[in-house]
């Protein structure tokens, strides 16, 4: 029997028949010699076939395939330094499971509105693909990172009554005769587990209805959020800028093969490291009036206002101590000016805007009631995490890390929506 084995890992194979299991990524003929570029989900390799080399029927199969038909491949497996991967397979038999119809993504150039209402087509594209295991990795590297460091991951509902971020981007459902929302951000419940079980995190799907079409947001993005009780917000900073080198290193240890299809510039990515430079935000504000940016001290920074701050650094740059009246109502006061909170944005290298968002939490009963006032929000639904300030109240700090974000930089990905398999915003929601 011939192994079954995939394009990954072929190089156990050499000398070696094997089988693969796969799709035509395309073909092209001289005469004699097939060419024949498969694809299995792991990676592409070339096989060649040879009409003087096999039965006329398999030759024959071969003429008859189409790209993305589905096929099943035996041949023996060859180093070739020519050859894209390193490997070929001598091809001996060929076995064809269904001939694809006309593939509507061809080679040629495809526009994005096209290439995005066949998302679930494009997907098999090599670059998407290379996006697609970036993304993973990045996601491994999270919960790597959280694990080894002691985080216990604590999942946080999706329904929820309260909102975090603000009113204005909250998609609210009907539940059972009452409106309920889809969760911003698990933050709350997050505090509430940081006191059960110290340090903690939540990752998984937040929600946004973003009514801004803009490169950077989506409606529904992943956000990993560690939180963790008796820390401040150096000790906040700390663990976040930890996070982000920590994942920039790993891609770079294991995915510089799709670094490389994406054409990703990988020396901007071989010089992060910790401590990472670090601004307030009044600083921020001078940044931008040095660089010629008409903006008044109290408003909040713009995509292309994180742009010009960020593009004087080549390390993602931390943004620290914002007003609060631009921040959510659960950070806590500077105690050094009642004008700010301790709040924290890391923004990414190269224009690609905020990474991270948290902050140092308001710990205080008294204080946490009048924001909730002030910003007008229903007591009733926020009584429960008042209840954290009851019982037990210590500091504690947390930040959200946008996966999408994330996966944008490193890959250098111009648009969020590349970032993510199935994209949902403002004027997205098919496939
Ligand atoms: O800064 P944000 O709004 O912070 C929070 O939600 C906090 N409650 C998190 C916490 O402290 N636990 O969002 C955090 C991050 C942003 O820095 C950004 O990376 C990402 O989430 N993000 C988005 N990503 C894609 N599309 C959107 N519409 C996003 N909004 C935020
Ligand atoms: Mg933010």
């Amino acid at each position: 029997m011939t192994p079954v084995t995939t394009i990954q890992h072929l190089s156990d194979h050499v000398g070696h028949d094997v089988e693969l299991q796969g799709w035509v990524y395309n073909t092209r003929s001289s005469g004699k010699l097939g060419f024949l570029m498969i694809r299995d989900g792991t990676g592409i390799v070339q096989g060649v076939v040879s009409s003087q080399g096999v039965p006329a029927e398999v030759f024959a199969a071969f003429e008859t395939l189409t790209q993305e038909s589905a096929i099943t491949v035996r041949g023996e497996v060859r180093e070739d330094q020519r050859a894209p991967g390193g490997y070929e397979i001598l091809v001996s038999d060929l076995e064809v499971h269904q001939i694809a119809e006309d593939y509507p993504i061809s080679p040629k150039e495809h526009g994005t509105a096209f290439l995005m209402d066949h998302r679930h087509l494009w997907l098999r594209s090599r670059r998407q693909h290379a996006i697609m295991l970036i993304r993973h990795e990045v996601i491994r590297a999270c919960r790597d990172f959280l694990d080894s460091n002691d985080f216990v991951l604590v999942d946080t509902p999706i329904i929820t009554p309260n909102a975090v971020e603000g009113t204005t981007t909250l998609f609210e459902l009907e539940y059972f005769g009452r409106s309920a929302y889809l969760t911003q951000s698990g933050q709350l419940y997050n505090e509430a587990n940081a006191m059960a079980l110290r340090k903690v995190y939540c990752f998984g799907p937040t929600f946004r209805a973003e009514k801004s079409k803009t490169r950077r947001h989506l409606t529904e993005f992943w956000m990993v959020e560690p939180e963790i009780a008796y820390c401040d917000l150096e000790c906040n900073i700390g663990w976040a800028e930890e996070l982000v080198a920590y994942i920039v290193r790993r891609i770079l240890e294991t995915r510089m093969e799709q670094l490389k299809v994406l054409e990703r510039d990988v020396g901007r990515l071989e010089v992060i490291k910790t401590p990472f430079p670090r601004v307030s935000y009044t600083e921020a504000v001078d940044i931008l009036h040095k660089a010629g940016v008409e903006f008044e001290w109290g408003g909040d920074f713009g995509g292309s206002d994180e742009t010009v701050i960020s593009e004087q650094y080549d390390q993602p740059l931390i943004v620290h101590r914002f007003p609060a009246a631009i921040k959510a109502f659960y950070m806590k006061r500077d105690p050094e000016d009642e004008r700010l909170v301790l709040g924290v944005d890391i923004l990414a290298p190269e224009g690609y805007g905020e990474i991270v968002g948290g902050g140092q939490r308001e710990d205080d009963l008294q204080v946490l009631v009048q924001r909730l006032e002030e910003e007008d929000l229903p007591r009733e639904v926020y009584e429960w995490y008042l209840d954290l300030r009851r019982f037990g109240t210590v500091p504690h700090s947390g930040f959200g890390m946008g996966i999408e974000r994330v996966v944008a930089w490193i890959t250098g990905v111009q648009h969020l929506r590349e970032t993510i398999p199935y994209p949902r915003t403002l004027t997205r929601l098919e496939p």
